[in-house]
């Protein structure tokens, strides 16, 4: 993860839009998306892959990012080590696109990801997005509660954690990937608790559109109380596992990229002090917070485990 200078995202405080006119024109979307979905296709599904409801238990402190800063500043290593992969990674093809799922499942199986999506509930959510490199983003996710995924994949009792791949080399051939001293492919990993917990999330969407290449489409996670580079993109593969995943970072350099990564204000990473973050879009900066914010739903998942698991 580069130190970056040149800020595209930099836009004045005033072209953000205010959450309240972003709600309440998300709300007028929902409804008129529920008009016409019922009324075009006569059912439940079809209202809640047009246009999610908001889920109204996840608000913000902070005013929505403008969706251009947030679906041009990205970290994507498989397109490159530059924050401007978008006109690489839109080329990503996103169909099709199979999701694996095995391990220490009932019955291990692939399947199209639009299948998956049918037999998920979609909704949207609004969550902070707290990366390493101390920037910071408040977005609206479409998509579902990763609970709901392993519920569907019926994980054996076995099962500790579940370990989330982007494509690698055998897939899809992204620009960057030819950097042979990267570990690829990207993985990450949760403890099930943590995977099970309500707040961790596999978005499909952002900003009521569906996700676009940059941002990891067409499936990817979303976990608001660690730093970003938890949160893989581009996922075609979920294994469930009784050893902790070797991560993409952490293979890479584990002293500053560990397994748990729960943001923490008190910690700093050797390159970048974890006490503040700037806001893309306004360019603010602010306190950052335990957990980014959401210790009172979080903090129970590392109870005797605070030392390991605020660390890195
Ligand atoms: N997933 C893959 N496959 N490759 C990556 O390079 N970068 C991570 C994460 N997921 C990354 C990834 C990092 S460091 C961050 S901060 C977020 O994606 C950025 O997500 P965004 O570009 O949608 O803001």
């Amino acid at each position: 993860m580069l130190i970056r200078t040149k800020r595209d995202w930099e836009l004045p405080e005033s072209a953000a839009t205010p959450e309240s006119v972003y709600l309440n024109r998300r709300a007028l979307m929902t409804v008129a998306g529920g008009i016409a979905g019922g009324l075009a296709l006569g059912g439940r599904r079809a209202l809640a892959a047009d246009a999610p409801a908001p889920n109204p238990a996840y608000t913000l402190d902070r005013a929505v990012t403008p969706e251009a800063a947030a679906t041009s500043y990205n970290n994507f290593y498989e397109f490159g080590t530059s924050k401007d992969v978008v006109s690489a990674a839109q080329k990503m093809p996103l169909r099709p696109w199979t999701v694996r799922i095995d391990g220490l499942v009932e019955k291990p199986m692939t399947l199209g990801v639009d299948d998956l999506l049918k037999a998920m509930p979609v909704e949207e959510r609004l969550y902070r997005h707290r990366c390493v490199e101390a920037w910071a983003m408040a977005v609206p996710w479409m998509g579902f509660p990763l609970a709901k995924l392993v519920a569907f994949a019926k994980p054996l009792s076995s099962a500790t954690y579940v370990e989330l791949q982007t494509f690698g080399r055998d897939v899809y051939a992204a620009p960057g990937l030819r950097q042979p001293f990267y570990p690829w492919p990207y993985v990450e990993g949760l403890t099930m608790a943590e995977a099970t917990s309500d707040l961790a999330f596999l978005s499909t969407g952002l900003y009521g559109k569906p996700l676009q290449g940059q941002n990891g489409a067409p499936l990817r996670l979303t976990l608001p109380w660690k730093y970003g580079f938890k949160s893989v993109k581009s996922v075609v593969r979920i294994s469930f596992t009784d050893k902790r995943p070797k991560t993409f970072w952490a293979l890479l350099n584990a002293d500053e990229y560990g397994f748990w990564a729960n943001v923490n204000p008190a910690v700093p990473h050797p390159r970048w002090s974890q006490a503040r973050e700037r806001l893309l879009g306004s360019n603010e900066s602010v306190p950052t917070q335990i957990y980014n914010g959401y210790g009172a739903q979080v903090a129970g998942l590392y109870k005797g485990l605070e030392k390991e698991a605020l660390f890195m």
